[in-house]
C-alpha cells in the first residue's frame, strides 16, 4: 500500500518545508563537531521557577489529579486566570463562562477555526506571524488571507486595505501583539480601531498575547480586552509558557467572549480531555504566587537584548531595541535574501536563525535571544 498517496489534502497542501536546506547545513556543520547556537526558536532556556516546580512535585503525587480533568479546566485555575487578568489589566472575566484552560495556547489557536470556519469562509491572519494561524484556518477548510505587516505601518495591519469582498467572507482574524516575529507592540488606538473593524465587519478577533509579560524599560503591554466592547468581538489567547518559562508543561488559556469560548470548548471536548490537573495546580501557583520571577526574567532578557542590539548595530545592521518579546526583526544586508544571509551566518559563525527562511520572505531575519548565547549571565 502507498501510504504517502493516501495523505489528506490538508497535509499535502501545507507550504513546503523551508527549513530543510538550513537543517541540512546545520547537520553538516554539527557533524564536524561544531556546537551550533540556535537563535531561531522562542523557547526560554531559563528553568521554570522553583516555587512552581515545588507545587507540581506535590500535585503529581496527588491521586485526586490522576483522573480525567474537566474539559474547560479546573474552576480554581480559571479563577486564578480571572484574578490575574483583573490584577494585571483591570479586565473583569467570569471564570465560569469567559475563561477556558488550554493545553498550551497553540492548542486553542489550532482548534479555534474548527469552531467557526466552514469551507469557503475566509480566515484573516497577520503575516509574518505565528505559522499556526494559517495552517489552522486551512485545516478547518477555511481560506487563509494574509494581512501584511509592513514597516511603513509600524508592522501593524492596515485594516482599511483589507478588500471589501474579503471582509465579507471573513469570520476570524488572528494577530498577535507584542508581536512575534517583529517585536513591535500595539497601543490602545490600534486596538480601538480593531474592535470597530471587527464589529462593523462581523469578524471575530483572535488576539494571541503570550508576550505581554516579557517587556523592558518599564513598558507594560496592554491586553486587547482592555478596550471597550472588545469582549463583544473576540477572545485573547494567553500562555504560561513564556511568562513562567513553562513551554514544556503545555498550559495556556483563552479568555473573552463567552459564546466564542463556549464554541472552542465544544471542539476541545470532542478532541482532547483537558489539561493534566497537576499542571493546572502548578499554573495556579504561577499566576497567584510570587511574581518576582517575571521581573527577574525580564531583567535577564533585557541584558541579552542590549548585547544583541549593540553587536548588530556595530556590524552595521541597524536595529531598534524592542519594547517587548525576545525577537529582533532584522533587515538582511543589501544583496542578500533572508535565507542566503541566515545560511551565511550559520556557516561562518555557527549561529542559526532557521525561521528566517519561513517568516522573512521580504529579506528579513528574525532572531530570538532565549538561547545559551548569553549564558554568561
Ligand atoms: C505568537 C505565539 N503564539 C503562541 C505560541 C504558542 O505558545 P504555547 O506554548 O502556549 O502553545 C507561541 C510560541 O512560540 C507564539 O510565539
Amino acid at each position: 500500500m502507498n501510504i504517502v498517496d493516501k495523505r489528506a489534502d490538508r497535509i499535502t497542501q501545507l507550504p513546503p518545508y523551508l527549513f530543510a536546506e538550513i537543517d541540512r547545513k546545520k547537520a553538516e556543520i554539527q557533524a564536524k563537531g561544531v556546537d551550533i547556537i540556535d537563535l531561531g526558536v522562542g523557547d526560554p532556556d531559563l528553568p521554570t521557577p522553583d516555587h512552581i516546580v515545588a507545587v507540581m512535585k506535590e500535585a503529581v503525587a496527588n491521586p485526586a489529579y490522576h483522573t480525567y480533568p474537566s474539559y474547560a479546566g479546573m474552576l480554581a485555575f480559571r479563577e486564578a486566570v480571572a484574578a490575574w487578568y483583573e490584577r494585571r489589566f483591570g479586565v473583569k472575566l467570569d471564570p465560569e463562562t469567559e475563561v477556558l484552560t488550554l493545553i498550551g495556547s497553540k492548542e486553542g489557536i489550532a482548534h479555534m477555526p474548527l469552531a467557526f470556519s466552514n469551507p469557503g469562509d475566509v480566515g484573516l491572519y497577520a503575516s509574518p506571524g505565528y505559522p499556526v494561524y494559517r495552517t489552522a484556518i486551512q485545516f478547518a477548510g477555511g481560506t487563509p488571507y494574509a494581512v501584511s505587516l509592513l514597516e511603513k505601518n509600524g508592522f501593524l495591519p492596515d485594516l482599511d486595505a483589507i478588500p471589501a469582498n474579503v471582509r465579507k467572507k471573513a469570520k476570524l482574524f488572528f494577530l498577535n501583539y507584542p508581536n512575534n516575529p517583529t517585536g513591535v507592540v500595539a497601543e490602545r488606538d490600534f486596538y480601538e480601531k480593531l474592535v470597530d473593524f471587527a464589529g462593523e465587519n462581523e469578524i471575530i478577533i483572535c488576539h494571541d498575547a503570550p508576550y505581554t509579560e516579557m517587556s523592558y524599560d518599564g513598558y507594560k503591554p496592554m491586553s486587547f480586552l482592555e478596550v471597550d466592547r472588545a469582549k463583544e468581538v473576540g477572545i485573547e489567547f494567553h500562555s504560561l509558557s513564556k511568562t513562567y518559562r513553562m513551554t514544556g508543561w503545555r498550559i495556556g488559556f483563552a479568555v473573552g467572549n463567552a459564546e466564542a469560548i463556549q464554541a472552542l470548548g465544544k471542539v476541545k471536548s470532542n478532541i482532547d480531555s483537558g489539561a493534566f490537573e497537576a499542571i493546572q495546580a502548578a499554573g495556579i501557583e504561577a499566576l497567584t504566587g510570587d511574581q518576582s520571577c517575571v521581573a527577574e526574567m525580564c531583567e535577564i532578557y533585557k541584558r541579552r537584548r542590549d548585547l544583541m542590539v549593540e553587536a548588530l548595530n556595530e556590524m552595521g545592521l541597524s536595529v531598534t531595541p524592542p519594547k517587548a518579546t525576545f525577537y529582533l526583526w532584522i533587515k538582511a544586508p543589501a544583496g542578500f535574501t533572508s535565507a542566503a544571509f541566515a545560511t551565511k551566518v550559520l556557516e561562518e559563525t555557527a549561529l542559526s536563525s532557521p525561521r528566517a527562511t519561513v517568516l522573512a520572505p521580504r529579506g528579513r531575519v528574525t532572531s530570538a535571544w532565549p538561547s545559551r548565547l548569553m549564558r554568561r549571565d
